[in-house]
């Protein structure tokens, strides 16, 4: 028998200076969106929140006045891929980033959801279905994410191998694209964290040559199944997304972990050194166990692919991700979810287990 969540609250709604309705109330339960998604990446902007998610066939945003319910909230397709295109299909995990005041949209997608001609399939040292999965990008230009008119813009360099869920990292020494990658053309999976650097938002400055892997699923909980010995057969590290610790300045890469249609999904969490150079794999150290997982006691399962977001009035941090109730129907059974976060002494993220509340609201929602 499954717990269902508590998705009736004693809400009560008042009217925005924008005529959106939005809830006042002190407390909330997740998810937040209640037809479920995946992959959300959530920000705010000019008293609103976005929220931008994997729906398949377009890149949507939505927005809302309060992070902790979507289900009023307005919506607005930014892009349909016209059809025969490399990125037509399986568009995954969009982010909506403002890099010196212009909108960028990154985006996974693949043709032809991917299926390989058995010329390409016979590379594969076992079946390597998401073999033309790349990074796309769309342009904005305009203050407003909302107004603004979003066009294609080109193909995040890859060097014509597998990449999804690319993310930007900033640093102090440039920009940089941080992505879930093979180790080859057709090795499949494991699938691992690479970085390249970026010459601007759209170019890759330097050659294959120089890209490094930053990350692979080398620890148990990193493989599935848990702790597999051999075979690393879909252990996949993913969904990679930067966290600065604002007090501290440390630089922090939380990323997914395992396998997104299963329990065991989760969020790692690997630290640049101080002073560190984003390109050198040595400058990385990854934290030995999960910082966010299951919580079966709550029915919590598969919980990974966060973004992270400040409460209203800025005094809190927020982290969103989808997860599941029901850990065995794959990655239809996915929704979003938001909890508030804290930080440990040594200035490391402290993610609550998740699960369903009731929670306070964010401060000043
Ligand atoms: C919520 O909004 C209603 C209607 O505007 C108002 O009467 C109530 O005081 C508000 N509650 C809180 C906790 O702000
Ligand atoms: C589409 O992808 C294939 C395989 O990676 C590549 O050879 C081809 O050049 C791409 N087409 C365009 C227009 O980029
Ligand atoms: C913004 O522009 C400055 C000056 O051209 C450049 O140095 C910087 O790298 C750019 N930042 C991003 C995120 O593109």
């Amino acid at each position: 028998m499954l717990r269902l969540p508590q998705l009736l609250l004693h809400a009560t709604f008042a009217v925005g200076a924008w005529g959106q309705s939005y809830s006042n109330t002190t407390t909330y339960t997740n998810p937040i969106l209640a037809k479920g998604g995946a992959d959300p990446w959530v920000f705010r902007h000019h008293g609103w929140y976005y929220m931008t998610y994997t729906t398949n066939d377009d890149v949507t945003l939505l927005r809302s006045q309060v992070l902790t319910d979507w289900n009023n909230a307005e919506s607005k397709a930014l892009f349909t891929p016209p059809p025969g295109m490399n990125y037509s299909t399986d568009l995954w995990a969009p982010e909506l980033h403002q890099l010196n005041g212009t909108w960028y949209v990154i985006f996974t997608a693949d043709p032809r959801n991917d299926s390989p001609s058995p010329e390409v399939d016979m590379y594969c040292p076992y079946n390597c279905p998401a073999v033309h999965h790349r990074m796309y990008l769309l342009e904005g230009h305009g203050s407003d994410p909302w107004s603004a008119t979003f066009v294609y813009k080109t193909q995040l360099d890859t060097f014509d191998q597998f990449a999804i869920d690319g993310t930007y990292f900033q640093h102090t020494s440039g920009l940089y694209h941080i992505y879930s990658c093979w180790t080859t053309q057709y090795t499949a999976w494991p699938a691992n964290l690479c970085i390249t650097k970026l010459e601007n938002p759209w170019t890759v400055a330097s050659p294959f040559s120089e890209r490094q892997i930053i990350s692979v699923p080398s620890l148990p909980w990193e493989k599935t199944p848990y702790g597999r010995a051999e075979n690393d057969r879909l252990s996949s590290n993913e969904g990679p997304q930067q966290l600065t610790n604002s007090r501290t300045g440390q630089e922090f890469l939380v990323y997914s972990a395992a396998r997104s249609d299963n329990r065991n999904y989760c969020l790692g969490l690997m630290e640049l050194a101080p002073g560190g150079d984003p390109m050198n794999p040595s400058d990385w150290r990854k934290h030995q166990y999960p910082v966010f997982y299951q919580n079966p006691a709550e029915s919590a399962y598969g919980v990974g692919h966060a973004s992270f977001v400040k409460s209203p009035d800025g005094t809190e941090d927020w982290i969103v991700y989808h997860g599941m109730q029901d850990p065995t129907n794959g990655w239809s059974a996915r929704t979003i979810r938001t909890q508030k976060f804290t930080w440990n002494d040594d200035g490391t993220p402290k993610f609550p287990k998740p699960g369903y509340g009731p929670y306070d609201a964010p401060s000043g929602q």
